[in-house]
């Protein structure tokens, strides 16, 4: 009875360790060395909204004037991931209570800088999120909002 539980306990870890290191498959393209992922049509994601990927570790959020930034959703300060609150329309860090705005600005420290983002392109009105590397930045500008 031992040798078989010890064997169902070497299976399950081979298996939990195998499976953590797999790469996911679901909506992804190898795009030149890149990880894109599909994100969606255009008219999926309403002005104003804020949506979670978490298998891409951003939230794509659409500007009220129908602009794209796929915002990385780890905090600058330390890296924890940082929930949208919906009902307060920011980002707010359960570790030390920093505070982004939409586009990931910094509305109260102790984060130093905005959320990174990862590059957004659209392509016949569908959504590509580049979720190779985050792009460090040190302000919020125009110029880094995606449209159609
Ligand atoms: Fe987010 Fe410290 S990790 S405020």
């Amino acid at each position: 009875v031992w040798l078989l539980l010890g064997g169902v306990v070497v299976a399950e870890t081979v298996w939990i360790v195998t499976d953590f290191f797999r790469p996911r498959r679901n909506r992804r393209i190898d795009d030149g060395g890149g990880s894109v992922l599909i994100a969606g049509p255009v008219d999926r994601f309403e002005p104003g909204s804020v949506t979670a990927f978490p298998e891409g570790r951003f939230y794509l959020t659409r500007l009220a004037d129908g602009g794209f930034l796929a915002l990385h959703r780890e905090c600058t300060h330390l890296g924890c991931t940082v929930p949208w609150i919906s009902d307060e329309q920011r980002f707010v860090c359960p570790c030390h209570a920093s505070s982004f705005d939409i586009t990931g600005d910094v509305l109260s420290p102790p984060a130093p800088r905005p959320l990174d983002v990862f590059p957004v392109r659209i392509e016949n009105d569908i959504v590509k999120v580049d979720t190779a590397r985050p792009i460090k930045r040190d302000s919020f500008t125009g110029s880094q909002v995606v449209r159609s």
